[in-house]
Formats: C-alpha cells, sequence, structure tokens
C-alpha cells in the first residue's frame, strides 16, 4: 500500500522510485534546466533508497549521459542492458529526462537480463494539455470552464498562485508520461485574461520557470481580438498593417519574459469569440497573423476548428454542425503558414462518448494537424462516474482516412483538455488520474496498446500492487468507457444531457435548441440522416471506404448508426437486435456494470489508502444513482414514444 502521505503524487509515489534509487548511479547530464532535474530526481531517489551518485569512471548498474545518435531528435533516448549495465542515452537534456522516467516505469526489470539496445522517440512533436482555467472566477463557468477537480492549479484570488509547488508537482507528473507542452488558460478569453498576453505576462513567466525544468513548454491563449481591446487601435483585421505590427510587438515582449515560451492557442468565430470572419478575412487569414508574430522565436500558433454556427434554427434541417469544421477549413489547405497548426477535435460534434472521427482528419494534407480530446470529461461523467477514455482515444488514433491499417500518422500533434485541478486526488475522481496519463503516454506513441499503458499506470500509482489490486483495477476501468456510453445516449446519437452543465440525462434537453446537437426521434424513429443521398451529405466529406461504409445503414458500425441515419425503432442492427431492444437492453446493462464495478471496488479496501479509497467509492453511489436516472429516462423516453415494449418484461415507467 503506498504510504498516506503520497496521495497526493498520483503516479510518481517515491517508492515508484525505489529501483533507480537503490543503484549507483552515473550521470553525464550537463547543465540546464532538464539536466538539473535528472540530476536532483536521482539524487533524492538514492538519498531514499540506500542508492549512490557515482563519480565518472567509477563502475555503476545505471548510466545516463549524452549521445550522438542519428535521428533521435530532442527528446529521443536509447536504452539499453548490457554486462549488469544500465544505459541510457540522448542527445539533449529532455530525451535524458525522459529516459530516466522510462528506467522508473520499468522498475527492476530496467536492471534485470540483457536487452538490445532500444530507440524510443515521441511519435508526436507536440504532447499538450489545454487548461480552460479563468483568472477571475467566471460568473458562469466557474473558474475552470469545464472543470470537475477544483480550482485552477495556476490561478487563484484573480492572479498567478504565488505558491507554485502544487504546479512543479504537476509539471513533474506530466513529464513522466510524456507531455512537452501546457497552455495555462481557458480558450474562451475573457476581459481579465486577454491581459495575460501584455502587462500580465509577467505571471505567465513565473508558471513556464516552474514548468521548464520539466521540458514543458507554456502556452497561452489569446483573444483575436487584442489589438483592440489591448492595443486600443479600432480594428483586428488581420491584413491591417497596424494590427500587425502589434502583434509582432507584443510576440517580441512575451519572448523577452519567456525565451522558449510555446505559442498561442486561438478560439475565434466560435461560441462567440471574435475572429477574422468580422474583416471578411478567412481563419488562414487570422492564424497567419499570428503564426508570422511567432516565427522570429520559433512559436506555433495552435488554431482551433471548432468553428460552426452555435445560433441555428432547430427548424432549418439543412444545416449540420457536424459538417461545420470541414466546410469552413477544407478550402484552405494549404494556405496556412508552416508554425500554424489547426487543432481538429477528434470527433465532428463536440466530444461525446461516440463520435467518428472528424473528417477534416486527413482531409488537409497540406496543413499541420494537431488533435484535440477532452480528458476532462464534460460529457462522460464529470468526473464523478468513472469513465477511463484510453480505448476511446486509441481507436481515434488508429483510424486511418483511407481505411488503411496504420499507414502515415494522424496528425503532428496530440492535445487534451486537461482534467486536472487543485483538488487533493488532481482530478476529483482518483480514477481519473489514469486518463491524464494514458493520454500523454498515447501521445507518445498512439500505436501502444491502452491497456498496457493501464498495466503501467496501475504499477506505479500501487507499487508492488498485489494481482488483485491490479486485477480489481482493470475491472472497473477496463469497460468504463463501454458502460458508460451504455446507459447514456444509444448508437452514436449523442447529447440527450441537461442543457448548460451537461450532467445527467435530458432526452430533449437540446431538441428544439439552438446549438445543432438534435437526435430527431419521434413515434417511428431515430437518428440524424447524415447520408449523402438523402440527408445532410455530411457523410460524403469522408475519403472511401468511409463515406460508402457511412452511407448505408446496411454497412454502418452499430455503434454509430443513429450519428449517419434515422431510423426505425424495428431496424435490425448487425447484432441481431432491434434498435429498440438494443436500447432497453444496454440501458439495463450499463446499469448492472456500474453497480458491479461498485461491488468490485467495495471488495479492495484492504488494498487502497482509505481516503482514496472513499473518494471514489462515494463517486460510484453517485455513479448509480446517476446511471440509473439515464436508464430510466431514456428507457421510459423511448417506450413512450415508440410503443414498443421491452422484449423482456422489464420495468420501464
Ligand atoms: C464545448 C464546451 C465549452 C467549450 C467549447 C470549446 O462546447 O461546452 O465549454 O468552450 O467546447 O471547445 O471551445
Amino acid at each position: 500500500m503506498t504510504d498516506p502521505g503520497d496521495i497526493d503524487a498520483a503516479w510518481l509515489p517515491s517508492a515508484a522510485f525505489r529501483a533507480v534509487g537503490s543503484r549507483r548511479v552515473l550521470v553525464r547530464a550537463g547543465e540546464g534546466p532538464q539536466a538539473g532535474t535528472v540530476h536532483s530526481e536521482l539524487a533524492e531517489a538514492c538519498a531514499r533508497f540506500g542508492g549512490r551518485v557515482v563519480p565518472d569512471g567509477a563502475d555503476a548498474d545505471l548510466v545516463l549521459a549524452p549521445a550522438d545518435v542519428d535521428g533521435l531528435g530532442d527528446e529521443g533516448f536509447t536504452f539499453e542492458r548490457r554486462g549488469g549495465t544500465t544505459t541510457v542515452t540522448a542527445s539533449g537534456q529532455r530525451g535524458l529526462l525522459h529516459g530516466l522516467f522510462h528506467v522508473v516505469r520499468l522498475g527492476e526489470d530496467a536492471f534485470t537480463g540483457e536487452r538490445a539496445r532500444e530507440v524510443h522517440r515521441p511519435a508526436l512533436a507536440t504532447r499538450m494539455l489545454d487548461h480552460w482555467d479563468n483568472v477571475a472566477v467566471h460568473p458562469v463557468m466557474g473558474q475552470v470552464e469545464r472543470g470537475y477537480a477544483g480550482g485552477s492549479l495556476f490561478w487563484a484570488d484573480g492572479r498567478a498562485r504565488g505558491d507554485l509547488d502544487r504546479v512543479r508537482a504537476y509539471g513533474r507528473l506530466l513529464a513522466a508520461c510524456g507531455i512537452n507542452a501546457v497552455a495555462i488558460n481557458n480558450v474562451n478569453v475573457h476581459a481579465t485574461e486577454a491581459h495575460l498576453l501584455t502587462d500580465r505576462i509577467g505571471e505567465v513567466a513565473a508558471i513556464a520557470d516552474v514548468l521548464r525544468p520539466y521540458g514543458i513548454r507554456t502556452h497561452l491563449s489569446v483573444t483575436f481580438a487584442a489589438p483592440v481591446v489591448l492595443g486600443g487601435l479600432p480594428t483586428a483585421d488581420p491584413l491591417d498593417e497596424a494590427v500587425r505590427t502589434w502583434w509582432a510587438e507584443a510576440t517580441r515582449r512575451v519572448y523577452e519574459a519567456i525565451g522558449d515560451f510555446g505559442g498561442y492557442v486561438v478560439k475565434a468565430d466560435s461560441e462567440g469569440q471574435p475572429g477574422p470572419f468580422a474583416y471578411g478575412r478567412s481563419h488562414a487569414d487570422g492564424a497567419n497573423l499570428l503564426a508570422a508574430a511567432l516565427e522570429p522565436y520559433g512559436g506555433t500558433v495552435h488554431w482551433r476548428a471548432f468553428v460552426y454556427d452555435h445560433r441555428q434554427d432547430w427548424r432549418d434541417r439543412s444545416t449540420d454542425r457536424a459538417r461545420a469544421a470541414y466546410d469552413h477549413f477544407t478550402p484552405l489547405d494549404g494556405r496556412f503558414a508552416p508554425n500554424a497548426v489547426l487543432q481538429v477535435k477528434h470527433g465532428p460534434m463536440d466530444f461525446q462518448v461516440r463520435e467518428p472521427v472528424s473528417p477534416l482528419i486527413g482531409a488537409m494534407p497540406r496543413t499541420r494537424l494537431a488533435v484535440e480530446v477532452q480528458a476532462t470529461q464534460e460529457y462522460t461523467g464529470q468526473q464523478r462516474h468513472v469513465c477511463w477514455l484510453g480505448p476511446m482515444w486509441s481507436e481515434a488514433l488508429r483510424f486511418r482516412p483511407d481505411g488503411s491499417v496504420s499507414a502515415g500518422r494522424l496528425a503532428d500533434g496530440l492535445v487534451a483538455v486537461s482534467n486536472a485541478g487543485d483538488d487533493p486526488f488532481w482530478t476529483g475522481h482518483p480514477l481519473a488520474q489514469a486518463n491524464l496519463y494514458t493520454f500523454g503516454r498515447l501521445a507518445w506513441d498512439p500505436a501502444a496498446d491502452p491497456r498496457a499503458v493501464l498495466d503501467e499506470w496501475i504499477a506505479l500509482t500501487h507499487p508492488g500492487a498485489p494481482e488483485r489490486l491490479v486485477d480489481g483495477l482493470h475491472a472497473v476501468l477496463d469497460g468504463s468507457w463501454s458502460t458508460y456510453e451504455k446507459y447514456t445516449a444509444p448508437l452514436g446519437v449523442g447529447f440527450m444531457v441537461q442543457p448548460g452543465h451537461h450532467y445527467g440525462p435530458s432526452v430533449d434537453g437540446y431538441e428544439y435548441s439552438p446549438w445543432g446537437t438534435y437526435h430527431f426521434a419521434d413515434r417511428d424513429g431515430v437518428g440524424v440522416d447524415r447520408s449523402a443521398a438523402t440527408g445532410t451529405g455530411y457523410a460524403a466529406q469522408y475519403a472511401k471506404p468511409w463515406s460508402e461504409v457511412y452511407e448505408s445503414p446496411e454497412t454502418c458500425p452499430d455503434e454509430l448508426l443513429l450519428f449517419f441515419h434515422h431510423v426505425s425503432y424495428g431496424h435490425v442492427l448487425h447484432s441481431g437486435k432491434t434498435v429498440i431492444q438494443h436500447i432497453y437492453d444496454t440501458h439495463f446493462e450499463g446499469v448492472e456494470e456500474a453497480e458491479e464495478a461498485r461491488r468490485v471496488w467495495a471488495g479492495l479496501a484492504d488494498l487502497v489508502e482509505p481516503a482514496r479509497h472513499a473518494r471514489v467509492a462515494e463517486r460510484f453511489e453517485e455513479q448509480v444513482r446517476c446511471a440509473r436516472e439515464w436508464r430510466d429516462q431514456v428507457n421510459s423516453y423511448f417506450l413512450r414514444k415508440s410503443g414498443v415494449p421491452d422484449g423482456r418484461g422489464r420495468t420501464v415507467y
């Protein structure tokens, strides 16, 4: 069992360093912020576990040293074990830091047997967390928009925290799973937060100083209207000379304060945020304006593709929100600057429990792309429900637009909206830590088996965990995404959540709203016809084979059927069940699975620290309550709409 004082340490309890810390370690990391971290981590581990940091030339069990290896890049490293010595080499200090955490992950295995040299390097250059944190508490969205883990790690009382110890600990956790970039404020940039770019850049610099030793670059969300709201210019037109000069000058000052600043994140012309459309300019014009300002310093602009009409008339059946990103952005392929990255949500709608992969991904070969996922569980239980998203992200990352198995990579970067806050367990639900860890590891290697990543997380978080605990955690987490899907909106149709806060069921909550998220259930059937033949044409945004697969209800995968098609309740799925019976069955099963997970967790009480166990147990009570609410509302709704009773005669209200 982990030392109770270590609860906060998430996947880096001190016991995770036992193997490293009990060795003779020789380290030649050189000078620099990340080298300093390598030194101090090793010194601390050795002091704790009886190992020794030995001088050059002495015998050692572990050697970390610089080396020139072709193609390793700044962050890659090699690992090998020969003749009783484990060696990590890298061309830079960041690589050595990643190599050190690799050894920590391996534990005793890093010091056992012989291992031929392995080369490790990240598949994706940018592995980033976006924090939707506000500096000033927002009247509706609070301190952290869609945050379910308490307040902000970075901001409190209207300014950057004076005590950044927890940010330091956060940086360390992130480094240990391979994350290398963090945007520290909300993409919805309100009045106070706009000033971080200019007169409040010192606060950003203080945070950047703390993250730097962990190889993490700091990024900032900025408002496109900055030249107007901060600079007093009459316009923010991206082609206006004065505007360009303003951004160049503002950016110069940013780099004066933070030499390795990562760049800007921009949500423009989206849900009320200002953007280039107001000036009749394109999003390439907008992104390139900021890219030009950042270019001299090696910075990047992450330009979000989440652009759609959020004031749609629900009566208008020709507008389909799912189409929007593709329709807006594909005509601009090839027009974005090399240091502009289009940041695309993994699905076309908004982080639902089930969506197809966005057709924009793969459709812009001449544009740098980052895929955005949501670790914060806005639509997947808000960290009151256990929902491990590893399998969902892995599925999205393995998707290939041309239907091939694994040709090429999907993107240059992976971004997650962070699920961490100032909660003592970091993520509200302690098991949601697994999402943060899994995100980092999948960003490093999108081909990794998520279950193996979960094994790593379990082994680090619970050093020396007995088999019963390992099995129990797998039993609770492995299928939790599928369980959540079962008791919520069926067959890919999405939403059915309470408007505004998005927690709990409300089947028609968004049905007659302007947000473009409908299910169109009536007495005969349910689902959105997005076919090219009779629907919105969304299916045709995909290349073959997907455009054909999705076009017909005969070939469309069951789990996405209602995303792509409006079908009758009697429609027979590939599974052999009718749609209505599938709805009933999955909703009963989902609740049973949640109850079973709660039971498994209760049986682990003797193996988990009491505080952590109690927090999860308490969340399971709420999950089961809420899952029953989902089951009964969804089943009753569809019984009343369809008039078709449950084939198994269970209680539906
Ligand atoms: C969702 C979420 C918003 C957020 C938006 C975004 O719509 O509910 O809170 O601002 O996504 O990704 O920008």
